[in-house]
C-alpha cells in the first residue's frame, strides 16, 4: 500500500480526539505492562503523528519516531521544532522494504501499524534485531476483525488472531510474551477491540 491515505489524514489526525485517547490508553498499557525510566530508548515504529510516543514522553529516554509516511513525518517534525517532542528524532523507515538500522532500542512500541504490512515475519526479525538484548517489543492492534475496519484502499490484515501472533513473535526468537486486552476503537457505531502483545528479547 501506498503513504497517499496517511500522508492526505496527516494534518488533520490529531483532531481526531479519539485518536488522541486511544494513543494514551496504548501508552498506559505499556507503561503498566514494561519498565520505563529516563535512559530507555524508544522506537516508535509507525508512528503517526507521534501520539504514543508523546504520551510516553515524561516516562522514557530518547525517542525515534519512524515512519513511512511523508505527510506524518512532516507533522512529527512540526512538534519536535515546537518542544511537543522534544530532542526526538525521526525516521523515514519501512522494515518490510529496508534493512534493520544499526542500532538498538530497550523499548519498540507500534500501534496499529502491524495490520497494514503484509508480510509480517521480516518485519518481526526486524524488531528483534533492533531490539537491545532484554529489551521490549509492545504491539498494540485490532483483533480479528470482519474486514469491516478499513474504508480506504486496504490490502494488509483484518485485526489479528492473538494465539497466531504469538507464535509469531515466539518465531521471531522472542521470549515472555503476553497478550491482553488493551483499548477499543469504535467507528461507524461498531466497537474493535485493541491489544497489546509484549514480548522480551532474551538477554
Ligand atoms: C493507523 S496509523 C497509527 C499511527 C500511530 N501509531 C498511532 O497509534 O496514533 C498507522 C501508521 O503506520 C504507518 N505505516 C504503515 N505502514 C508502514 C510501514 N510499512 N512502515 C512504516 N510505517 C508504516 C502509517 O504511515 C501510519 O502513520
Amino acid at each position: 500500500m501506498g503513504t497517499e491515505h496517511f500522508d492526505a489524514t496527516a494534518a488533520d489526525w490529531d483532531r481526531d480526539e479519539q485518536k488522541v485517547v486511544r494513543a494514551r490508553e496504548v501508552a498506559r498499557a505499556v507503561a503498566t505492562a514494561v519498565p520505563l525510566g529516563p535512559r530507555t530508548r524508544v522506537l516508535d515504529y509507525g508512528a503517526g503523528t507521534g501520539l504514543v510516543t508523546q504520551a510516553l514522553a515524561a516516562q522514557i529516554g530518547s525517542m525515534t519516531l519512524a515512519d513511512n509516511s511523508p505527510g506524518m513525518r512532516s507533522v512529527i517534525r512540526d512538534k519536535i521544532a515546537t518542544g511537543v517532542l522534544p530532542g526526538a528524532r525521526v525516521w523515514d523507515l519501512d522494515l518490510e522494504r529496508q534493512a534493520a538500522p544499526d542500532e538498538r532500542f530497550d523499548l519498540i512500541v507500534t500501534s496499529l501499524v502491524l495490520h497494514h504490512i503484509r508480510a509480517l515475519e521480516p518485519v518481526l526479525a526486524r524488531f528483534a534485531e533492533l531490539l537491545a538484548p532484554g529489551g521490549h517489543l509492545c504491539i498494540a492492534d485490532l483483533d480479528r476483525e470482519d474486514g469491516s475496519f478499513h474504508h480506504h484502499d486496504f490490502d494488509g490484515h483484518h485485526g489479528f488472531d492473538r494465539a497466531e501472533l504469538a507464535a509469531q513473535l515466539v518465531a521471531a526468537g522472542l521470549v515472555e510474551v503476553a497478550v491482553e486486552d488493551c483499548t477499543d476503537f469504535v467507528r461507524d457505531g461498531v466497537t474493535y477491540s485493541v491489544f497489546l502483545a509484549v514480548a522480551r528479547r532474551p538477554l
